[in-house]
């Protein structure tokens, strides 16, 4: 796929990371994922009742579901850390639902330089109902 426009990912990811509801950990995160050109961004949501907290990339893919995505081609994650942090293996996991190994995912922290990543490196071996339906690796019966 062509370059995902990564400038402005990183953009929407900061500022869905500035609506972020994060009273509890005050660990604000943004991310955005980029689907047919469109960009859908979300924030981790965190409840008093700590286990029922929805982190940014998942509440991302929820507001791209809803816009009628059913597929990202590259995401962005923002935080306000010196080193930037990947994706919980819950939302790679999520993420790997819409994506293929391939989708770029872009760590941004404090700085102005992001970690580049793939999917595939991020969450190897994804679980897929239909391995190969999704880039997974198809195996022998
Ligand atoms: N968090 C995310 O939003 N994304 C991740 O991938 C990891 C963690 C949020 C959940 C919680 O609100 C805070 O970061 C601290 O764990």
């Amino acid at each position: 796929m062509k370059k995902p426009p990564r400038a402005r990912l990183a953009r929407a990811a900061r500022a869905a990371r500035a609506r972020a509801h994060a009273p509890y950990s005050g660990f604000r995160v943004g991310a955005a994922v980029l689907s047919g050109g469109r960009i859908h961004g979300g924030c981790n949501v965190e409840n008093a009742s700590y286990g029922l907290t929805v982190c940014a990339e998942r509440n991302a893919v929820g507001a791209a579901v809803l816009a009628g995505a059913r597929r990202i081609e590259a995401v962005a994650v923002a935080t306000g850390t010196e080193v930037p942090t990947p994706p919980c293996g819950a939302c790679l996991q999520v993420l790997a639902e819409l994506g293929g190994p391939e989708t770029e995912v872009a760590l941004w922290g404090r700085g102005e330089t992001p970690e580049i990543h793939t999917l595939g490196e991020l969450l190897p071996r994804a679980f897929h109902l239909r391995p190969g339906a999704r880039g997974g690796r198809r195996r022998a019966p």
